[in-house]
Formats: C-alpha cells, sequence, structure tokens
C-alpha cells in the first residue's frame, strides 16, 4: 500500500489490556504485558512506513486512581521494558522522548528516561513520544503558568498571548500535531490526552482491544486517513481550487 497518503504524526491511546486479558480470564496485568508488546510492534511498524511522530499514550494522569497494586506494576513494566528495548529503538535510529509530569515516578525510573532521551537524542529516525503521568489538562496548565511567570516578569504582556504563543509552552512544541489518532477499544472520547493538539487530528476509533492491535488494524487505520478530506475551516471548492493551482 505504498500510495496511500500518510499521516506525519499519529497519536494513540493505547486502550483495552484489562478487558483483553479478562476474556482469557487473566489477571490485568496479563493485558498489560501483552499491550508492551503491541506497543512494541506498532513502533516498529510506524517506523517501517516512515511516520515521522508517534505518541503513545501509556498511562494518564488519572490511572494514578487505578489499584496500588496495578500502578506499582505498571511502573515496573515501563522501567524493564525501556531496559529491554532501548537498544532496538537505538538501532533503529528512533528519537524516544518522555511527556507528562514526572514527579511522582521512582528515582529509578527518571534515571532511566534521562538516560534514554540521552541515548537517542541525536537520532534522526522516527520520534517516539511515549506519554506517561499525562493529561491534557496538566499540560494546558503548565503552559498558562509558564505564560503567567513571564507576564509577572515583565517579559510578556498579556496582549502577546496568541494561540501560536500559547502553544509554543505545550509539550510538543516543536513538533507537528497528530494528524490521526487512534483510539482502540470501542471507547469514543479522549480521555483527557492531547486535548489542544488534537483539535485538528482526524479520529479514528476501533473496537479491537489495544493487545489485538497488529499491522493489519494499523493498515486500516492509514487507509481510514488517507480516505479523509481535511479542511480546517475552508470549504471543499476552496481546497479543489486552490489544489488545481498548485
Ligand atoms: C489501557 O488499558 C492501559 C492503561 C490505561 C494503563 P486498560 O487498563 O485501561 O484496559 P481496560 O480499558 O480496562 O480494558
Ligand atoms: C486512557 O485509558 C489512558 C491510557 C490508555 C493510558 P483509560 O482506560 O484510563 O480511560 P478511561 O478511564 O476509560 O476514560
Ligand atoms: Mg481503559
Amino acid at each position: 500500500m505504498a500510495d496511500i497518503h500518510l499521516p506525519q504524526h499519529i497519536a494513540i491511546i493505547m486502550d483495552g489490556n484489562g478487558r483483553w486479558a479478562k476474556q482469557r480470564f487473566m489477571p490485568r496485568i496479563a493485558g498489560h504485558r501483552a499491550g508492551v508488546e503491541a506497543a512494541r510492534q506498532v513502533v516498529k511498524n510506524c517506523a517501517r512506513r516512515n511516520i515521522k511522530v508517534l505518541s503513545l499514550f501509556a498511562f494518564s494522569s488519572e490511572n494514578w486512581r487505578r489499584p496500588a497494586q496495578e500502578v506499582s506494576f505498571l511502573m515496573e513494566l515501563f522501567l524493564t521494558g525501556l531496559e529491554r528495548e532501548v537498544g532496538m529503538l537505538h538501532e533503529n535510529n528512533i528519537q524516544l522522548r518522555f511527556i507528562g509530569d514526572r514527579s511522582r515516578f521512582s528515582e529509578k525510573l527518571c534515571e532511566k528516561i534521562k538516560e534514554v532521551e540521552q541515548l537517542t537524542q541525536k537520532n534522526t529516525g522516527m520520534t517516539l513520544i511515549i506519554a506517561v503521568d499525562y493529561g491534557g489538562q496538566w499540560d494546558i496548565c503548565q503552559a498558562a503558568r509558564q505564560l503567567a511567570l513571564e507576564v509577572e516578569a515583565g517579559t510578556l504582556r498579556s496582549q502577546e498571548i496568541t494561540p501560536e504563543k500559547f502553544a509554543s509552552r505545550l509539550s510538543f512544541s516543536d513538533l507537528p500535531n497528530p494528524d490521526l489518532f487512534i483510539r482502540t477499544s470501542g471507547e469514543l472520547r479522549i480521555s483527557n490526552f492531547m486535548l489542544w493538539q488534537l483539535a485538528y487530528s482526524e479520529l479514528y476509533f476501533t473496537d479491537i482491544l489495544w493487545p489485538d492491535f497488529d499491522e493489519n488494524e494499523l493498515e486500516k487505520a492509514l487507509k481510514h486517513y488517507s480516505s479523509r478530506e481535511r479542511r480546517y475551516g475552508y470549504s471543499s471548492e476552496q481546497l479543489k481550487e486552490a489544489a488545481r493551482h498548485a
């Protein structure tokens, strides 16, 4: 399928690990383990398809509400997953970045995150963003706080706060906004993912549970994306006219 129009940035809510495990009479953590394998595959497949940026929502600001045992299993899984996969990521020229509030992570996890970010920072292939303890509201709030500090310090006037200025203080400011948003498991909601950045993303929802999201499912999502007309407020006729003159 070399001829389809590809998104530059894909953002995924990897949902349904718990239900996947439940269907198999297994504990939720078995679903999370299977979810890591699906994440590994999607990273490889997106890199192979020359996707520029892949963002994976791995743990939301609200997921701390889960039972303590599940939370600590997930934190352990991030750490061991990083240790295991960093070599593969680096070999594939992938730049790894984490976004979210790191203040509640263990020192060990923070150190590992710093280490892999540093190791892969010069890589020029796909950028892989892992959103952990991330929330769109947290992101908007931290951007607002930065701007408020600048106003307080007298280096910024409130009239200078534009959407572009605001966006420049958000977590993904140096990257294009997601072109394609994917959520698995049949839930039709954003669950506090990239609230600002998803403003004009194409949304794709599938009933497939995350551990079952394979190459074939990715291709379906890409095909859906390539069939969309993105208008950004223009009329269809205006876009056709512009394409004729391009
Ligand atoms: C997504 O799967 C992974 C995380 C939120 C960490 P879930 O754990 O939410 O799985 P379901 O939605 O309960 O099936
Ligand atoms: C969203 O899934 C967060 C991640 C996949 C990391 P949730 O399972 O936490 O979302 P809700 O609670 O169903 O909205
Ligand atoms: Mg869920």
